[in-house]
């Protein structure tokens, strides 16, 4: 599997997901504004990977910065503040931002070119720490697996949105790699096709069994009794459990809790916000209207009817079977345990 994001020792590389799975390309951002420009525009997208990539992109305006260490304070939080408006939603953002903001604190004796070092080895800590954290995370996730399974995600929770090997695709490697996966359903996610475009060109490259639905036929699928678990990644999981992911992971859901099939959510441990108490509280972001509009560019509608495009959904927590982390498999009631 190709490396989502690496620093080449003076730009970071960024393989640039928009362009998968007809192109495999990669983007070199010079500077911070490149960056969060790739995060906006979902070049790079995927909780886990947005906070190391906004870790990368902050290591590298403090690498490049060349102004007085009076000023460098300010300059810290220029650049950080520019990172954490790309996307509101994924708390790993903000959560990884503030992992490099207490390092830069601890470390203010420090020369500009000592310190831009210093971020850029906690930025490359995150991303080792990643792909472990994710190895885990599919090792406990493959227990709530039988042989034969047939597991319905949704979006791209893979290697793609990570640093590598994936949280709910972790769970789906992990449990091939015991031969315990017959067949993995792959939604399509509209608008932005994150299911077709990106879960189907990882799995097929590490030869797992996908089939394409279009998110409508999810349902269908499930009545038919060839669903065993859905398993889909999440953005943010509120203090109660309550998950948001993205768009069209509460209607799996439901419909999981009506055809009585398993609900998990795989998710390192900074995706929990602990400052939210439930869903409601969690920000979700709106999108531009085109990407419901158009597909691949091209107008899949008329061109002026109104939008509504919101990126994630709340799932609520009483239809979550169990949120598998990299210490484990927290069960309901999730309160206290989270
Ligand atoms: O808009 P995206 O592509 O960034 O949305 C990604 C998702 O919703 C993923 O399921 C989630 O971030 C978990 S990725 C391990």
């Amino acid at each position: 599997m190709v490396k989502t994001v690496r620093f080449d020792g003076e730009h970071l590389i960024i393989l640039d997901q928009s362009k998968l799975p007809g192109e495999i390309s990669f983007e070199t951002c010079r500077t911070v504004e490149d960056v969060a420009e790739a995060i906006i525009r979902l070049k790079v997208r995927g909780a886990p990977l947005i906070g190391v990539t906004a870790s990368y992109g902050l290591a590298l305006g403090m690498i490049k910065y060349e102004g007085s260490e009076q000023e460098r304070d300010n300059y810290f939080q220029v650049i950080k503040n520019i990172l954490a408006s790309t996307r509101p939603t994924a708390v790993n953002l903000f959560w990884a931002l503030q992992r490099m903001e207490d390092v830069y604190k601890q470390s203010t004796n420090l020369s500009n070119p000592e310190l831009g070092q210093l971020l850029m080895a906690e930025a490359e800590q995150m991303f080792t720490d990643d792909i472990r954290i994710n190895e885990a995370i599919g090792e406990y996730g493959q227990e709530l697996l039988h042989k034969g399974s047939r597991v319905m995600t949704i979006c791209n929770a893979g290697a793609l949105a990570t640093c590598g090997y994936g949280t709910a695709l972790g769970v789906i490697r992990s449990a091939f790699k015991r031969g315990k996966i017959e067949q993995v359903w792959a939604c399509e996610t509209r608008p932005v096709l994150q299911g077709s475009r990106l879960t189907v060109w990882e799995l097929l490259q590490d030869r797992i069994p996908v089939t394409l639905i279009t998110d409508s036929m999810a349902g269908y699928t499930m009545k038919l009794g060839k669903v065993d678990a859905v398993i889909t990644g999440a953005d943010r999981i509120a203090a109660n459990g309550d998950t948001a992911n993205k768009i069209g992971t509460y209607t799996l859901a439901v419909l999981a809790r009506q055809h009585n099939i398993p609900f998990y959510v795989a998710a390192p441990l900074s995706t929990i916000d602990r400052e939210i108490a439930t869903g409601d509280l969690i920000p979700i972001e709106e999108r531009q209207a085109e990407e419901v509009r158009q597909i691949f560019g091209i107008n899949a509608t008329v061109p002026e009817v109104s939008v509504f495009n919101p990126a994630f959904d709340i799932t609520p927590h009483e239809l979550i079977d169990g949120i598998i982390t990299e210490r484990g498999i927290i069960k309901p009631p999730y309160l206290n345990q989270l």
